[in-house]
């Protein structure tokens, strides 16, 4: 661990913002499959999406918000209520094509929503953190990270 460059804090935002990177791609690909009327393929998408945020939203509610909330308590609120809006509509697609015939633009809805969600984390909440946590806070976020996992590998060098 390194203590005090601030490394560690770099580490930790990079892999959340690729997790990010990689949902925005994916709600690229959502909005593309509709546009072809490809419900079993946003269906598919839907999953993806909710695998990448699984432990994605497990650092980020565990590990980071926690850390932030004492300073920044009604957006951190408001960012963990928008992220349960989220998973309700990516939840319907565990099973399969979801039976109904709404789910498509809901799911469309609640992504323009998860976009706008990230935008918000990426302007807000980790200039925050990379300005007012302290190496405690990091290493507690690491520690989440290490039991959650990640889907999304670093870049190669
Ligand atoms: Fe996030």
């Amino acid at each position: 661990m390194c203590e005090y460059c601030g490394c560690q804090a770099l580490a930790t935002i990079d892999e959340l913002t690729r997790e990010h990177d990689a949902v925005v791609d994916l709600i690229g690909d959502v909005r593309t499959a509709d546009r072809h009327g490809d419900v079993r393929l946003m269906t598919e998408l839907a999953r993806r999406i909710e695998a990448v945020l699984e432990p994605h939203t497990e650092v980020e509610e565990h590990g980071l918000f926690p850390a932030l909330a004492g300073d920044f308590p009604d957006q951190i609120a408001a960012l963990e209520a928008e992220h349960r809006l989220v998973e309700e509509v990516l939840a319907e697609a565990a099973g399969g094509v979801p039976a109904d015939p709404a789910w498509p633009g809901r799911l469309l809805e609640v992504l323009d929503l998860l976009r706008r969600h990230i935008l918000k984390e990426q302007d807000g909440v980790f200039p925050a953190a990379l300005a007012g946590l302290s190496t405690g806070d990091w290493e507690a976020i690491e520690a989440v990270r290490e039991r959650a996992g990640c889907l999304v590998p670093p870049a190669a060098a």
